[in-house]
């Protein structure tokens, strides 16, 4: 498990150094072809002013009782949430159903706007981070994108849509917002329309297992991690 670390400076994966690092780690792990497509893609974002960047969250406006309790903003990228929902498929053998996708800490929107690229018919994102989730709209709008919608709040404010097939989280708050997470889906978990799947990406707490049923645990070689449960 990794360190939860609240309101941390993570404007180091902005720069030039770090991002060539992230290059040579796509290279060795998905190869020449998948790198090229994914600076195609970076590029093609660049043209259109989508901002999908790292962010500091502790000088933005966030609203609710938890702003002591997020991580900062660091988005999902297309690469690895292919190979998330890939992997979750994989590891229940069966394809699940693309109906709703939520992402809680949904930050500028990236994860959800690529879930709906894979195929959901709905993505949803709660961010508490007014500027950001600011952004989110704006990338949404830049990109044209139907049922693909952020909402400012904070993620124990909103709950889970009932027509959901999977939550998504992106090691986004400390165990104080995930207790209460927890609980708000454990209170709807009847009345789910599908089979529920959790994503945990680079998880920092283990207590979800607790409370749902723990599938699969992965360690990418690039040393991002992804939890897998069933609600
Ligand atoms: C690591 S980023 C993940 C961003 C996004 N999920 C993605 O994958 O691209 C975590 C995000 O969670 C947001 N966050 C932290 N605590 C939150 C809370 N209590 N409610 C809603 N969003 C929160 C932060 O502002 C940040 O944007």
């Amino acid at each position: 498990m990794k360190a939860t670390h609240t309101n941390a400076d993570m404007s180091h994966q902005n720069s030039i150094s770090y991002q060539f690092g992230e290059f040579l780690n796509s290279l060795e792990e998905n190869g020449i072809l998948s790198t090229l497509r994914k600076i195609g893609q970076r590029l093609s974002y660049k043209v259109k002013g989508v901002d999908f960047s790292t962010q500091n969250i502790y000088d933005l406006t966030r609203v609710g009782e938890h702003k002591e309790h997020g991580t900062a903003l660091v988005s999902t990228s297309k690469d690895f949430l292919t190979k998330l929902i890939h992997d979750l498929e994989n590891s229940i053998g069966k394809p699940i159903k693309k109906s709703v996708f939520i992402d809680y800490g949904s930050g500028k929107g990236a994860a959800i706007i690529h879930a709906k690229s894979l195929g959901f018919e709905r993505t949803v994102g709660v961010e508490f981070a007014k500027e950001l989730h600011e952004t989110a709209q704006k990338n949404i709008e830049k990109l044209k994108l139907d049922n693909v919608n952020s909402f400012y709040a904070d993620a124990t404010t909103y709950l889970v849509p009932l027509d959901v097939s999977v939550i998504y989280l992106f090691n986004p708050f400390d165990e104080v917002v995930m207790k209460k997470l927890i609980a708000n889906i454990l209170e709807q978990k009847e009345n789910f329309e599908n089979d529920v799947y959790l994503i945990y990406g680079n998880a920092s707490l283990d207590i979800l297992k607790n409370s749902f049923e723990l599938i699969n645990k992965i360690s990418y070689p690039s040393g991002s991690t992804a939890d897998f449960y069933k609600i």
